[in-house]
């Protein structure tokens, strides 16, 4: 396994399925120094007590086993962030773009100077949002990587000991915002090698040079659709077990998951005629991007649904389900798929096209039902509302209200 020549201290946030995994197999990597900083509830005690009792490994489902034997595991978990993140070389953020901002928030004060910080996955706004955090503590000198989505489809099989790798992606785009420019002699380690090296040979990083491109090339458009479609409707009764998420899509659900990602494309297409000189032509059909993304892994690539229906990376994933007391099963309204992909996806998406004047039906369809599951208003009579920064990452919530703005905004 390739590695770095001279010792790098990485420090991971985060405790879930994608953390599980980029600590288990970065920590391998030769040279490299990896510390998980976890804040949240008891998990790092968790992981540490888990750890040392059983080892880690992560399973990939292929076979293939990487393995960390109790008492020789690579890397540490702490919640202290003051005793990791001023040594750190490299920060990367693996969490829900709902968590950004606490983790934005606890390590900008203690970065040392050109330190990069990595959102994987960054999700749309993870630019503005981090550099105008950095920005409020006068931390000019880090460069900003945001990736579009994370390498692996996983779960955690058994907390901080195991983790099930279903599929990994082929290639996922990055950008990347050097806030060095011209501000320092010294340069900080080169995150986008670094992260490389880190992942390993798959999938490959591809850079999306312009912002607002890569804004919609991220997908807050898959999960969403597929949550609106099978529970608008739910009466309320519990189910026996939980359906399957992504491989039990039917007509009504590819209906939904057309129409926003073809709505997204009308986006596109307005801010193409607007800005000739950036090509937004890699904005995608979604069953395009499924093909992108796990290749080899859908046997059956005919359309969509048989794209979501036959990809291996998706084998078993169930909806989110919250189990009753008498042993049924009702939908978690709370999890990522709405609570993440609307507020710091669809929304930003949406006040673009309200900022290029295209027509957003079917995503406001969906925003003004998942808003009445999270409790939060985000459209009011067909207008975007004003929105806290902790409540959703609309562009205006940082102060960028046009089109030009948002543009002008990394400069
Ligand atoms: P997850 O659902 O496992 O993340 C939960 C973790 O986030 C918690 O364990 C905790 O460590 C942290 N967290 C939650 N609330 C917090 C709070 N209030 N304060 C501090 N930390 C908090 O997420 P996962 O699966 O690791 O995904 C990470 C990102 O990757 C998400 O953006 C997700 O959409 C994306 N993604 C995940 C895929 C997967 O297969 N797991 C596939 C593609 C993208």
């Amino acid at each position: 396994m390739a590695g770095f020549a001279n010792k790098v201290n990485v420090t991971i946030c985060g405790g879930g399925n994608g953390a599980h995994v980029f600590a288990g197999v970065s920590s391998l990597v030769t040279n490299a120094h990896v510390t998980v900083l976890d804040i949240y509830e008891n998990e790092a005690e968790r992981w540490t007590s888990a750890m040392a009792e059983n080892g880690f490994s992560v399973n990939f489902k292929n076979g293939q086993r990487v393995s960390q034997l109790q008492g020789d595991v690579k890397f540490t978990v702490t919640r202290d962030a003051e005793s990791v993140i001023p040594t750190s070389d490299i920060v990367v953020i693996v969490v829900p773009a709902y968590t950004h901002e606490i983790y934005m928030n606890l390590i900008a004060p203690l970065l040392p100077n050109n330190c990069p910080v990595v959102g994987m996955p960054g999700q749309p706004g993870f630019e503005y949002q981090a550099l105008s955090i950095l920005r409020e503590h006068g931390k000019n000198t880090s460069s900003i990587m945001s990736v579009e989505t994370l390498p692996w489809a996983c779960r955690i099989s058994k907390y901080g000991t195991e983790v099930g790798v279903m599929g990994t992606k082929d290639e996922v785009c990055y950008t990347l915002v050097e806030q060095t420019k011209e501000k320092t002699e010294t340069v900080g380690l080169d995150p986008v090698q670094s992260l490389q090296t880190l992942l390993g040979s798959k999938p490959v990083l591809i850079r999306v040079d312009n912002i607002l491109k890569y804004t919609f090339l991220c997908r807050p458009t898959l999960h969403p659709p597929i949550m609106y479609a099978k529970w608008r409707i739910w009466d309320g009764t519990p189910l026996d077990k939980p359906p399957l998420f992504y491989q039990g899509v039917d007509e009504d659900a590819d209906k939904y998951l057309s129409g926003i990602t073809d709505e997204m494309i009308n986006v596109a297409n307005a801010l193409q005629i607007r800005f000739p000189d950036i090509d937004f032509t890699k904005v995608s059909s979604m069953q395009q991007w499924l093909i992108d993304h796990y290749s080899d892994q859908i046997p059956k690539q005919e359309t969509l649904l048989s794209c979501l229906q036959t990809n291996t990376a998706y084998d078993g994933l169930l909806h989110p389900m919250t189990r009753t007391a008498d042993g049924k099963y009702v939908p978690d309204f709370n999890y990522r798929y709405i609570r993440e992909d609307v507020p710091y996806g669809l929304l930003v998406i949406r006040q673009i096209a309200d900022m290029v004047g295209v027509k957003t039906r079917v995503i406001d369809e969906i925003i003004e039902w998942a808003q009445t599951k999270l409790g939060k208003e985000y459209i009011r009579n067909g207008i975007l509302c004003s929105v806290d920064r902790a409540d959703g990452r609309l562009p205006s919530a940082y102060g960028i209200n046009t089109i030009e703005e948002f543009i002008n905004f990394f400069d």
